[in-house]
């Protein structure tokens, strides 16, 4: 099937929606609305097909899964090498299978301590009336979560040091002039990078070491002591562990200032959820937190877009053809926002999830499978998604029961596509203690 959708007046309204948004958010959705759930980009030099809705995610997660490939040769893969979110077949299916079982939902309480912990040392450094970014604070608390989870590693100290090479390479895998000219000169990285992988690979021979010398516990290990006890290299291994590093506290960094930032947009929500924090029982939390969580992942979902390369013929819709070798993407973004599917998609609303299904439009009927898919779905589902999601309750309720959070800039808020969808320029937030030290 030809370009579909690229008559004039729809070039029209996506370069308009375009220059209104400052982000290629507007122009997807101007795009759904008036071609439907498969277009393809009309750009000179970069036309991948995009796909959304439940049926096409089906098809591309789930159903005719084998007939797309994870990456071929772009910045992330570049990146990340051989990690387990770039590769494909059995080498893919071995580097997962190590990685679980320190992510399985049984394993999760034993970091609920470490999450809290984390969390109050960075709200530590909070001054009453001060504004702090929570784009910025978030990230911390990620960053530190993930290196104490996943590697043994307490990294506060580290911070100052990693944090400039870990920003740039999100950077270096976000959205820019490369894909449109894939050769086009990107200086500023290397060394960078390089200090990334040399503070990994000190984190190996730390590990490694400490294993001769038998002072780690191996009856609960974590994901580094997996991937070593598998015998990979330090090579592999580093590959592994800056992949989890960065899927693994990118998207939690994106979640976090969202949620802040939708609770800034409205205060009501704000107050009553926090009024439920403070009635539960202790260790306990209210049915709307978890709400708030699953409508800003709806509205606002790290991961907005899936991307595939197509290995074998595939056809959506009526007879749509993609042909192999092509570049797709899944919009978890337009699936989310789909009028058919979802009352007021643009609205924040946390009580569509009140009743434990999402309702879809009309009465008695819930979401088709595959119309909320924040974790993407199908055997490459986000390997993180129970833990993303029990991080992000227990850090906000941390927060929400320690501090007065008001905010700052709630209605010059805007996403970016970056390597996720960030809200820029920042979730400025005013705090103040709620247990002000008598
Ligand atoms: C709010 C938090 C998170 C969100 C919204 C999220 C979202 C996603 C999505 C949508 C995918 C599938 C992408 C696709 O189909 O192309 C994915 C995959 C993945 N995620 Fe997450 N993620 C989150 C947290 C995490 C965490 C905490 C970790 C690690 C600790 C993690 C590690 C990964 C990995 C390794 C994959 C690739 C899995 C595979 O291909 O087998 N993510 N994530």
């Amino acid at each position: 099937m030809k370009n579909p959708g690229a008559d004039p007046e729809t070039g029209r309204e996506v370069l308009k929606a375009f220059l209104a948004e400052k982000s290629p958010l507007g122009p997807l959705r101007v795009m759904a609305a008036r071609v439907g759930r498969f277009f393809q980009v009309p750009l000179p030099f970069f036309n991948p097909y995009i796909v959304f809705g439940p049926e096409a995610v089906r098809k591309v997660l789930v159903t005719e899964r084998k007939k797309f490939i994870w990456r071929n040769q772009d910045p992330v893969a570049e990146l990340l090498r051989r990690g387990v979110l770039v590769t494909d077949g059995e080498e893919h299916d071995h580097y997962r299978k190590l990685m679980e079982p320190s992510l399985h939902p049984g394993q999760l309480p034993r970091y609920a301590e470490m999450m809290l912990r984390q969390t109050d040392r960075v709200s530590a450094a909070w001054k009453d009336g001060q504004t702090v970014d929570m784009l910025v604070e978030g990230r911390k608390i990620a960053l530190l979560i993930v290196m104490d989870a996943l590697f043994g590693v307490d990294a506060w100290d580290d911070l100052p040091k990693v944090w400039k090479p870990i920003l740039k390479a999100i950077d270096y895998i976000s959205p820019g002039a490369w894909i449109l000219w894939r050769n086009f000169p990107r200086p500023g990285y290397k060394k960078h990078f390089a200090s990334l992988d040399a503070y990994l690979y000190k984190i190996i021979a730390t590990r490694r070491a400490q294993n001769l010398a038998h002072e780690t516990s191996r009856l609960k290990p974590d994901l580094l002591q997996h991937l070593i006890d598998a015998n990979l290299p330090d090579e592999r291994i580093r590959d592994q562990m800056l992949t989890m590093l960065i899927a693994g506290h990118d998207t939690s960094t994106a979640l976090l200032a969202w949620i802040f930032a939708l609770l800034g947009q409205h205060p009501a929500v704000q107050a009553r959820l926090v009024a439920e924090l403070d009635a539960a029982p202790e260790g306990e939390h209210p049915p709307l937190l978890d709400q708030v969580i699953k409508e800003t992942l709806r509205l606002y979902p790290p991961i907005h877009i899936g991307n595939r390369i197509v290995a074998e013929t595939v056809t959506f819709g009526e007879g749509q053809t993609i042909p192999s070798g092509a570049r797709l993407f899944y919009s978890i973004y337009l699936t989310h926002r789909d009028p058919a599917i979802w009352e007021n998609p643009d609205s924040f609303r946390p009580e569509r999830f009140a009743h434990g299904r999402t309702p879809l439009k009309g009465a008695g009927q819930a979401t088709p499978p595959m119309a909320y898919v924040p974790f993407g779905g199908g055997p490459r589902a986000c390997i993180g998604a129970a833990f993303g999601q029990m991080e992000a309750r227990l850090v906000v309720a941390r927060l929400l029961k320690n501090f007065d959070f008001q905010p700052v800039n709630p209605q010059k808020i805007y996403p970016h596509m970056g390597a996720t969808l960030e809200p820029r320029p920042g979730v400025f937030t005013l705090v103040t203690s709620r247990n002000p030290k008598s």
